[in-house]
């Protein structure tokens, strides 16, 4: 069992906890990720380890609310624990002093891209983060981002904060304004992934993606994450998350992701459905801390 250390709401539907994890906090490294179950009749969903404290022993996770595990999870609180917490999972981001590296956030993505930011700078690359978000209440870790960056952007599609428009705008500027980038790392929404990777192709600029699949046991056995890599298959969990965005089929990708649409609809109204004090087996936490 996971106790939770604490918990924080960044952004609407956007909660960060501190897991006390100590086998998984001393081996983490940055590109990591986790499979966790909330409790015994839950289903298993992969989260990126944001942030590791080896010495305290405890991870720090970042989920937005989408779905019935996501809700289940956002429901619980300091003091409660998590059925498992299984990792670190996924090949380490490899980090060396390239030079210049753009990191870019989309949304709950700026959570994921946190750790491989923060990684790169500290072995010495100038580091330039673009975070985007819909609106100004969406943005996260900018604080954070800024205090480790060189140059920092933000752009929110509707204009309320920093640049209006999207990241690849922004990169678009840094790019004619600075020139010599030696890597672009883009973690967001499948669609912006595939912008920037789109954007960078024709100029040669490496990019690398974080890839989001359905995933079940995380360890390349069920194949519920393959994607499709430069026309190869490839299992997210163990040959990824992280791939050449270049060689990505992200509408293969996008339609795997839909597969399920209904049934997770389904799923969800049900577990916003239940009676308040009802004993669902999703785990009664809801009722109590509704
Ligand atoms: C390696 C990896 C790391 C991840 N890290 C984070 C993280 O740090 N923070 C975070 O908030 N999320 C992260 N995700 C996504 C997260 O796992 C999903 O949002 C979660 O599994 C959804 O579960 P659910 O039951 O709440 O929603 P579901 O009911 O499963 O899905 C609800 C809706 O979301 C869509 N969806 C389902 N699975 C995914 C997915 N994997 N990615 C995007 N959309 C999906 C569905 O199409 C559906 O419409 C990560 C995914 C992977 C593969
Ligand atoms: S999650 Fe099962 S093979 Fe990757």
């Amino acid at each position: 069992m996971f106790e939770i250390l604490s918990k924080e709401i960044l952004a609407q539907s956007i909660t960060k906890f501190v897991v006390r994890a100590p086998y998984v906090a001393r081996k983490h490294k940055a590109g990591n990720f986790v499979i966790l179950r909330v409790n015994d009749h839950g289903e298993r969903i992969p989260l990126t380890i944001v942030d590791s404290d080896p010495g305290e022993g405890t991870i720090t996770i970042i989920a937005q609310t989408i779905g019935k595990t996501t809700k289940l999870l956002s429901l619980q609180v300091k003091g409660d624990f998590l059925l498992d917490v299984a990792g670190p999972l996924g090949n380490p981001t490899p980090i060396h002093d390239y030079g210049t590296v753009v990191c870019i956030g989309g949304g709950v993505g700026t959570a994921e891209v946190y750790p491989i930011a923060k990684a790169l700078k500290a072995a010495g690359n100038k580091l330039v983060t673009i975070v985007g978000a819909r609106t100004k209440d969406l943005v996260i870790l900018e604080n954070e981002l800024r205090e480790i960056s060189d140059e920092f952007v933000v752009t929110t599609d509707d204009g309320s904060y920093g640049m209006k428009g999207l990241v690849t705008n922004a990169l678009g500027n840094f790019l004619k304004k600075s020139g010599s980038v030696q890597g672009v790392y883009a973690i967001g929404p499948i669609i912006m992934m595939k912008a920037v990777s789109d954007f960078t192709k024709p100029l040669g600029l490496k990019t690398f993606v974080s890839l989001n699949p359905i995933m079940m046991d995380g360890t390349g056995m069920c194949g519920a994450c393959r994607v499709s890599i430069g026309g190869e298959t490839k299992f997210a969990c163990v040959d990824g998350p992280e791939f050449d965005g270049h060689l990505v089929d992200f509408e293969e990708l996008m339609t795997r992701n839909r597969s399920y649409m209904d049934l997770e609809k389904v799923s969800l109204e049900r577990f916003n459905g239940e009676p308040a004090g009802h004993e669902c087996r999703t785990g009664a936490k809801e009722a109590a801390n509704a």
